[in-house]
């Protein structure tokens, strides 16, 4: 019994550090800091005022070159956006679809049931329009890149001006401390009140950043929530099923004594 409950201590134990704060980590020379996510740790939620303005930001910023293919517009109403909303916002995409009875492509406006649109019909258009640079799709941007959401909230927020002396730009790149290299094809997305927000929240770029971090984190794993709980479900489970088998052994071995 005594070997058992060592075993168990030490599992528990792995188990609890491996969840635990990561310091701060550098991956080819980029920098990235530890930032506190509501979405971190074993009862990990979206905080949902946040998802409402990062989708505000996506959709007001980054939606202008960058896609969000994986997910549909019905998904808002997963994140607090009322039906009408949701269509709303929807209607505003121009979806191509077809063909029609007479063989035709056409445009109409989009639906509930509809994916993101793209800003770019291909891959060449979107290289053509950003300098040869391909801005990534930014559904799995977030579990795609080391460091995640943190990396995420980094590159947003780490733009300079001017490079360090020393260090030669290439033409139409920007300085950025937390790109591997430093050297980026995409401007410098965010600016102190380059939008603002409908909920009144003072529009800095730390504040743009953090929320569209949680809701591409968000994008990137729409289930966390629910795997969570499901997660906290099964542990309880399991320490109730091991009470019981405790209990049932004391009994059925008491009356071989
Ligand atoms: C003017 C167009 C443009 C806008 C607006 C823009 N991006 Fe980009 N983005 C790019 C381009 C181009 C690249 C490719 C950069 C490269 O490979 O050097 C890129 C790359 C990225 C990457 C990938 C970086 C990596 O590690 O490979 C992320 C993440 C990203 N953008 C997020 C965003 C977010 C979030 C916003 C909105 C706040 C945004 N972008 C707005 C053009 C844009």
């Amino acid at each position: 019994m005594r070997k058992v409950t060592l075993l168990l201590v030490i599992a528990i134990g792995f188990g609890l550090l491996s969840g635990g704060p990561r310091p701060a980590i550098a991956a080819g020379g980029a920098e990235y800091e530890h930032q506190e996510w509501t979405f971190n740790g074993i009862f990990g939620r979206f905080d949902r005022a946040a998802l409402r303005r990062g989708h505000q930001v996506y959709r007001e910023v980054c939606s202008a070159c960058h896609g969000l293919k994986r997910i549909a517009y019905r998904n808002l109403m997963d994140i607090g956006f009322s039906e009408e909303e949701a269509k709303e916002i929807a209607a505003e995409a121009t979806v191509t679809d077809g063909p029609n009875d007479e063989g035709e492509m056409f445009d109409r406006s989009g639906k509930l049931s509809d994916r993101f649109v793209s800003p770019f019909p291909n891959d060449q258009a979107a290289r053509y329009s950003n300098n040869g640079a391909l801005p990534p799709d930014l559904s799995l941007i977030v579990k795609a890149r080391k460091g995640g959401a943190d990396y995420l909230y980094s590159l947003m927020t780490g733009y300079a001006d001017e490079a360090p002396e020393g260090m030669e730009m290439m033409d139409g790149m920007s300085y950025n401390r937390a790109f591997p290299g430093h050297q980026i094809a995409m401007p410098q997305p965010l600016y102190e009140d380059l939008i603002e927000y409908e909920d009144g929240t003072p529009a800095s770029v730390e504040q743009q950043a953090k929320d569209v971090t949680t809701f591409l984190a968000w994008a990137a794993e729409p289930e966390l929530e629910a795997r969570k709980s499901l997660g906290l479900k099964v542990l309880l489970f399991m320490i109730l099923l091991t009470a019981m088998l405790y209990a049932v052994k004391r009994r059925v071995w008491s009356k071989l004594h």
